[in-house]
């Protein structure tokens, strides 16, 4: 009670694009009578007895929806079953002062007087606890848990409790991270630790090298150690050994946290293109510990920073202004929320895409000489102005310096990304928006980020 449930359900279940269930609400409808009318008539124990039905029936539906639950639903062990069973349930946590103000006065049955309402504060809390997969102070914290991803300083220590199951586990490093960090995990995963194995890159030989040597069961699962190279060959192994595994993603560079390690998808390069064979395979579970960027070198930083100006400008606030723990909350946040509405990546996941399609053309045009970050933020710049907007940000955090690629090859390289249509994603002042532009336009925008 006075969590503010309702509030955040119905924004949770608008940015995963799922319908939104308030119990409280379907009760009322069910019996025609408000939930004080039902205590003053019937009593607690008939309220439960609706709650119990009405709890059960959405639990068993099987499209896939945000439900608030009622502060005493838990109570019901047929209700914490179902939760068991058929839901993701995160507690959302509140201190009993904020909860009591937030409640008195509104004609609430069970929050008619200040000591009552703290009792029955203090003696649901184990229930909730049990009854709890994550808890919650907020929206991003909710959506964080929707994604199985744990964002916390420190998480790497905690990794052998965080990889679900209890079958054996392959560890998959950054061959130069394993040697900073890959201890630490190695420890944390403790007496699971089946077989360590280091990647270069993610070409198709690195991925041939684990798929031969993993020796995993259908029931082991793949942790992969570091930036999103490693956790996309790592990732693309586990969704094909033995038909697919599962596995755990520990992103260690500020790329890896933000964006790679996020939304499922796997991949390796080919020769013939970039990410070019690969496959949706989401991770249980994406460990994020932003005290592993302390030994990320600054050029990579940057590369980062690319990715978290992007979806700050998406997300309409300046999270690359944020210390590191919460800039890494936020953004993974915004991606996984946006790639939970859209696993496949048909619609609404097309607007991280923003500044893309020049970075990738400047990209290609460099014979890949020139960083993801770097192209991306001249990107950045081209779709801030065909928006029409401010660049500021993207000038003073990231510093793009033009690009010196030949301006057809460039031009070249953009026509056969898009393959024949200019949609180009834009910034309006409510979200992204893909659009197709008049090709002069383009080609002016791309000329623009290119030197001489
Ligand atoms: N799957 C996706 O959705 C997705 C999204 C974005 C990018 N990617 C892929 O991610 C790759 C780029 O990832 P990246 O930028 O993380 O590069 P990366 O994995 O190649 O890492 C960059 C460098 O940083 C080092 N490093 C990583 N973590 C470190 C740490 N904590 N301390 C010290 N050094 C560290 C690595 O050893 C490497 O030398 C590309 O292949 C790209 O295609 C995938
Ligand atoms: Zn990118």
């Amino acid at each position: 009670m006075g969590a503010g449930k309702t509030t955040l359900g119905l924004e949770v279940a608008r940015r995963l694009g799922r319908t939104f269930v308030d119990l409280d609400r379907e009760i009322e409808q069910d019996v025609r009578r408000t939930i004080p009318e039902i205590f003053a008539e019937r009593g607690e124990v008939e309220f439960r007895v609706l709650e119990r039905e009405a709890a059960l029936r959405t639990l068993h539906e099987t499209r896939p929806q945000v439900v608030a639950l009622g502060g005493g639903a838990v109570t019901s062990p047929a209700i914490r079953t179902a939760l068991r069973e058929h839901a993701l349930t995160v507690y959302v946590e509140v201190e009993p002062d904020v909860a009591w103000e937030r409640a008195r006065d509104r004609g609430r049955p069970l929050a008619q007087e200040e000591g009552a309402f703290r009792t029955l504060y203090e003696e649901r809390q184990p229930l909730y606890r049990e009854a709890a997969d994550a808890t919650a102070r907020g929206l991003d914290d909710v959506l964080l848990a929707a994604a199985g991803i744990d964002v916390a300083l420190g998480a790497l220590e905690s990794l052998g409790n965080l990889v679900p199951g209890e079958g054996p586990v392959a560890l998959v490093a950054d061959a130069h991270v394993a040697g900073i960090h890959g201890m630490d995990a190695q420890l944390a995963l403790g007496g699971r630790l089946a077989s360590t194995h280091t990647v270069a890159g993610k070409g198709a030989d690195d991925l041939e090298r684990l798929w031969r040597t993993l020796a995993l069961d259908r029931g082991g699962t793949v942790v992969a150690l570091g930036g999103g190279t490693a956790t996309d060959v790592a990732g693309f192994a586990a969704a094909t050994y033995m038909r697919g595994v599962e596995w755990v993603t520990v992103p260690t560079s500020l790329v890896g946290q933000v964006d790679a390690a996020i939304g499922g998808k796997t991949a390796v390069d080919l020769p013939e293109a970039k990410n070019l064979v690969g496959a949706f395979h989401w991770p249980v579970r994406t460990v994020v510990d932003p005290a592993l960027l302390v030994t990320l070198p600054e050029a990579e930083r940057l590369n980062g920073m690319a990715e978290v100006v992007k979806t700050g400008l998406l997300a309409g606030e300046p999270l690359w202004e944020l210390a590191d723990e919460e800039l890494v909350r936020r953004c993974a946040a915004y991606k996984a929320a946006l790639c939970l509405r859209d696993p496949h990546d048909r619609g609404p996941r097309h607007a991280l895409n923003l500044g893309h399609t020049f970075g990738h053309a400047l990209e290609a045009a460099s014979g890949y000489e020139l960083p993801h970050g770097r192209a991306v933020a001249l990107g950045l710049l081209a779709a801030l102005r065909l928006s029409g907007r401010e660049t500021a940000p993207v000038e003073e955090v990231l510093r793009p310096e033009p690009a010196r690629v030949d301006r057809d090859r460039a031009w070249q390289a953009l026509l056969r990304d898009k393959k024949g249509r200019l949609r180009i994603v834009l910034l309006g002042d409510d979200g992204a928006r893909e659009e197709e532009l008049p090709e002069a336009d383009v080609r002016a925008a791309l000329d623009d980020l290119i030197a001489g």
